[in-house]
């Protein structure tokens, strides 16, 4: 499984970067908005970061401004991902981006035929929001497993890309749906890591080591 961090925040990429399992990296208008720095400055710096596909969201709204935007997005670095709204206008601008042999990242997904429009639209990637289904009562997960029952069923090489990671568990279960990459915050990818009785097991071992007056190991 791929793991791609959600953020636009360059202190974040770096220490994912430096950890070594970050795969790519998705960013939206409201992250980039949030680091307060120009877009294609920014999207310059995160290519030197990460050697993986970057996404980065057109804002126009026709698919012929997307394709303006696409144009001079994808000449900042061969990684980056043209990321486009799941919209008639996305879907069309979608197409033509994919006979060009431009990757996309096809977003705002909340149900399956969503999902099967992009992929016949020859989308690198779907990416179905599971948080925020989940926080309007509605099984995000389930729509995980649709969409990899139904890209399955027809043989659909589009990547599902669960994104709108809350937590851990929201991680472990789109690996276990089938889901190809996973987009989390920062805060998502620590807890992954973290458990009391790695931090409890490991302080014993360091007291009983002492203890024992080991000589160093190097
Ligand atoms: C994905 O590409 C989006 O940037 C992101 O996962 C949205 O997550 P949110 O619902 O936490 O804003």
């Amino acid at each position: 499984m791929k793991f791609f961090l959600d953020s636009a925040d360059l202190n974040e990429i770096r220490q994912m970067a430096d950890l070594g399992i970050c795969d790519g990296v998705t960013t939206n208008p409201s992250l980039v908005a949030k680091s307060g720095m120009d877009f294609k400055s920014l999207l310059n710096e995160i290519v030197r970061l990460i050697p993986g596909p970057i996404s980065a969201e057109v804002v126009g709204t026709t698919a012929s401004e997307m394709l303006t935007e696409a144009e001079v997005l994808s000449k900042i670095h061969p990684n980056i991902v043209i990321k486009l709204p799941l919209t008639p206008e996305g879907l069309k601008a979608c197409k033509a981006l994919s006979a060009r042999h431009i990757k996309t990242n096809v977003t705002l997904c909340f149900q399956a035929g969503q999902a099967l429009l992009a992929a016949k639209c020859g989308a690198t990637y779907i990416s179905p929001f599971i948080g925020r289904l989940d926080d309007i009562s509605q099984d995000g997960m389930a729509l995980i497993r649709e969409i990899r029952t139904i890209y399955n069923n027809y043989g659909y090489k589009t990547e599902i890309l669960a994104a709108s990671i809350r937590h851990p568990q929201h991680v472990i279960q789109s690996a276990l749906s089938g889901a190809d990459v996973v987009t989390c915050p920062m805060k998502v990818l620590t807890a992954l890591y973290q458990h009391p009785l790695t931090d409890k097991g490991l302080v014993s071992f360091m007291e009983d080591w002492k203890k024992a007056n080991q000589k160093p190991i190097a």
